[in-house]
Formats: C-alpha cells, structure tokens, sequence
C-alpha cells in the first residue's frame, strides 16, 4: 500500500459490506412477510424489521461513502490522512450508535418519521459522527494543499449531507408544530440527500474512478462534471415540490415540483453519458473489469432508477394514482441501489485492489456478483412496478378495498421474493470476490 493510512478506507469498506449484508437479510425477512403474512408473526414484525431494513441500508451507504472518501481524498491529495485515529474512532461511534438503534428498534423504541427513526441522543451522536469526519476529510485536503474539482465536489456533498441531517433533530426539540410542519422539513433530509448533495457526492466519485480508470484528461472530466452539478442544483431543489402534492402545502407546490422535478432525470443522463464517453475515449483497457463493470453499472441503473422510474411517476397528474403505493418501492429500490449501492460496491472493487497491489477482483467472483444483483434487482423492480400498477387501478381508481387488491398482488410478492433471493445470492459473490482481495494478470 502507497498510503498506509488508506487502511481506514478498509476498515470503513468491511463494516459498509458486512451491514449491506444485514439490510439484505432483513430486505428478505420482509419480503417473506408480504408472500406469508405470518412468518414471526408478533415476534419481529414487519414494522420492525422494515425499519431495520431501511436504516441499515442507509448506515451502510453513508459508512461506505465515508472508507471512499477516505481513500478518494488521499489519492487526490497525494498525502496520508489528517488523523487516522479520528477515523477509526469515528467508525467505532457509529458502529456503536447503529447497533443500539437497532436494538432499540427490537423493543419498540422508536421516534417514527421512516428512515430517521433514531432516538434523539444517537441522532446527537450520529451529528458528532458526520462532523468528525467531515473535518478528517476537509483537514486532509488542506495538508495536501490540492482543491482538484473532484475534491471540492466531493467536499461541497459531504458538507451538504451534514447540513441536510440538522433539520432532523427539529421534532426533537419541538420546533415543528404540526405533522405537515414535520413533513416539510423530513423532507429537507430524506429529498435533499438523494436527490442532492449525495448525487454531489457520486459524481465526485464516478469522476474519479474514470480518471483512474481511463486515464482520460481531467481538464475534459471536470467540464462535464460542474455541467452535471449546475443540473443537479437547478433541478433537485426545487424539484422537493413532488413531494408537497399532498401534505398541506399551497398549490403553487404542484406547479413547481412538477416541472423543476421532471428536469431532474437530466442530471443523471448527463452522468450516464461521461461515463460512457469517458470509458469509449479510453478504450476501456483497464486491467480491473469488475471495477468498470461496477462503474458503467452505476452510471446506467442510476439512470433507470432514479431518472426514469422517478420520473414516471413525478407529475401530480400521476403521482395522484400512484402516491405511497408499490411504484414508490419500486422507484425507491432501483434509485438506492443504481445510484449509491453501485458507487459504493465501485469504489470497492477499484479500491481494494488496488490497496493490495492486485490488478482487480477475482472476474469470475466478481462479474458473477454484479450479473446476479442486477439480475436479481430488475426481477424485484418490475414485480413492484406490475404490483403498483394493479394497485393503481384498482386501489386508488376503482375505489377497491386496499386488503381486496393486496390479494390481488400476492402473484407479485411472490415474484420479487425470487427476485431478493437471486439478488441475496449476488452480494455473498460480492463479499467472496472483496474478502479474496484481487488477482494478479498471468504474464
Ligand atoms: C438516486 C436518487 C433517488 C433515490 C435514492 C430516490 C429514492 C426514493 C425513495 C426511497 C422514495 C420513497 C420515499 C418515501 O415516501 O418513503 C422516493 C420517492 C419519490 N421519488 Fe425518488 N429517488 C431518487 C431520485 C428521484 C428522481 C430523480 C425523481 C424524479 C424525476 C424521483 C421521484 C420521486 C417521487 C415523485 C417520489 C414520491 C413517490 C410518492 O408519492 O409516493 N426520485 N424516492
Ligand atoms: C433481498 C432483497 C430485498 C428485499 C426482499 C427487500 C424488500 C423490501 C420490502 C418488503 C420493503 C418494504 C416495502 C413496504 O413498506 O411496503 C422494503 C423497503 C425498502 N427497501 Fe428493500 N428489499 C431488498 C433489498 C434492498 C436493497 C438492496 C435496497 C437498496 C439498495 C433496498 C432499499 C429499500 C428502500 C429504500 C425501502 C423503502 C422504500 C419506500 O419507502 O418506498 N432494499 N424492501
Ligand atoms: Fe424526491
């Protein structure tokens, strides 16, 4: 290893993976709930387990984003980290924090409000946790005294997702008076996240991995980048209206969210774009395939997910029919893992590597992960895609009762259940291919 300290990227990438495997069992714990309603019935229940599933999947981005972060800044910054131990330290507090959430989940404790469930003193610890971190990196950079564009990307996201995390601790303190007060502001966490500072975050991080991928100029790489953020920027904002159609808010919501919104699949193209550009420019010679696997992939599925089946159901002419129902969780599925769970396992599969001085992951391993979760991932998005349509029909169309259309969808459940298990199969690939560390090119 170049950089000794990049060691804490591992450290981050083993606990991101071990957690990405939990969120996957617990995706299936729920899945096998919604084909048989009494699995554990009244021992772990679906709200329970829901509720594991979603914080796990978000603890486990954020902790990858972090080990990338690391090992992007040091690459850049051509120097070690600002304070390893800090990292390390920081690692240990959210391990901590997130296992007594969890725990706390098992017994009922819970603040409600999805995906920011967590009681007040470990959403105060998670803030100490994100600001620590936020200072190793931005300290890091300033040693190595090189703001490249992908840094300061890079730091704009991060900063931006510490930022977003502070209107979240409000109900805590009795600053919203009533739930649409409440809804407004969650939603300056859960929109301005994923549809914001994070897509700041991944662009960062695919310009990276082109630069070390291609080799292509950076001066060309950063033009399509600050196009991308100016996009990101102009669409997502305002683009938080599609979720004030129906909370209470003025109508004006249904103008503005409808049309910035519908811009925003633009800024995911454009990604989708570089990267191929980038990677057609190069010839895609790269010795480490699963790292371009994983990087193209990302490119694509946070198109499809995020871009198109976003907006498929962004106009508050459709969203009416559609709100809250299984095309949500179908969007919601494909977005999350498009965008963040392929950066992540991309940052990976460049990163570990490259650290034990290997030319990629084991192909076979590794091509076979990324085959069955995106196999596993279509199955899953397009059973819910076909159960929210029947929903909309005959739910939110025909006035049907929500249990008699429930019944009605079991054939879907069904099908995505196959699909999590297929998918399941893929992230052990995934862990094999990481845990073998990499191969060397015969000859
Ligand atoms: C990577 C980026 C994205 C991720 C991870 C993501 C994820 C999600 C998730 C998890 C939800 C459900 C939230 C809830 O009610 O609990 C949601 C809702 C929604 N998303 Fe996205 N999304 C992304 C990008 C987009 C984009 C670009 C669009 C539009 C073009 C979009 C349109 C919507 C809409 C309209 C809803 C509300 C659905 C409803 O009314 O039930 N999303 N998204
Ligand atoms: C074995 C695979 C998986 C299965 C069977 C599964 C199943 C489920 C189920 C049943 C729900 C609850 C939906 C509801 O409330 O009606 C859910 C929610 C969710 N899951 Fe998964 N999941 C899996 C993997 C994943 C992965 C890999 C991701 C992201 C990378 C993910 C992201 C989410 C999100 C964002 C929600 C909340 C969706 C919303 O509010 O619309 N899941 N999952
Ligand atoms: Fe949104």
């Amino acid at each position: 290893m170049k950089y000794k300290t990049q060691s804490v990227a591992y450290n981050h990438f083993v606990v991101a993976l071990l957690l990405f495997v939990l969120q996957v069992i617990a995706g299936l714990w729920i899945g096998i709930q919604y084909v048989f309603p009494d699995f554990f019935y009244q021992v772990i229940d679906f709200n329970v387990m829901r509720t594991i599933h979603i914080n796990l999947l978000i603890v486990w981005i954020l902790i990858g984003f972090m080990g990338a972060s690391y090992y992007l800044v040091v690459e850049e910054s051509e120097t070690e980290v600002w304070s390893p131990s800090l990292a390390n330290i920081h690692l240990i507090g959210f391990v901590i924090g997130g296992v007594a959430a969890i725990v706390g989940y098992l017994f009922g404790i819970t603040d409600g409000r999805e995906f920011l469930e967590q009681p007040f003193i470990i959403k105060l610890a998670i803030t100490v946790v994100v600001l620590a971190f936020v200072l190793n990196i931005i300290m890091t950079i300033v040693k190595g005294g090189k703001w490249t564009s992908v840094q300061i990307v890079l730091v704009m996201g991060l900063v931006g997702a510490a930022l977003f995390f502070l209107p979240a601790l409000g109900n805590h303190v009795g600053a919203y008076r009533n739930l649409s007060v409440d809804k407004y502001f969650w939603w300056w966490t859960v929109h301005l996240w994923v549809e914001g500072v994070w897509e700041l975050i991944m662009g960062a991080m695919l310009s990276f991995l082109l630069l070390k991928l291609t080799g292509v100029d950076r001066e060309v790489l950063e033009k399509w980048l600050y196009v991308i953020v100016g996009i990101t920027f102009f669409s997502g904002i305002l683009g938080i209206g599609h979720h004030y159609y129906w909370e209470g808010y003025p109508a004006y919501w249904l103008w503005i969210g409808g049309i910035f919104s519908a811009a925003e699949p633009f800024a995911f193209l454009g990604m989708t774009i570089y990267a191929f550009a980038m990677m057609e420019k190069a010839g895609r010679a790269h010795p480490n395939r699963a790292a371009i696997y994983f990087t193209l992939g990302c490119a694509i599925f946070a198109f499809l997910g995020a871009g198109v089946w976003g907006v498929m159901h962004t106009l508050p002419q459709i969203n009416r029919y559609t709100h809250g129902s299984q095309i949500t969780a179908s969007h919601g599925h494909l977005a999350f893992f498009g965008a963040y769970a392929m950066i992540n396992l991309a940052m990976m599969a460049y990163a570990i590597p490259a650290m034990k001085g290997t030319d990629g992951f084991n192909k076979r391993t590794a091509l076979t992960a990324f085959w069955l979760m995106v196999i596993g991932m279509s199955d899953m998005t397009l059973a819910l895609f076909g159960a929210g349509v029947v929903q909309a029909f005959m739910e939110r169309y025909n006035h049907m009762p929500f249990m008699v259309v429930q019944d009605q969808m079991w054939l879907f459940y069904a099908i995505r259940l196959a699909g999590g298990v297929i998918f399941a199969v893929g992230v052990l690939f995934f862990v094999k291919a990481f845990f073998q560390g990499g191969v060397k090119r015969a000859g």
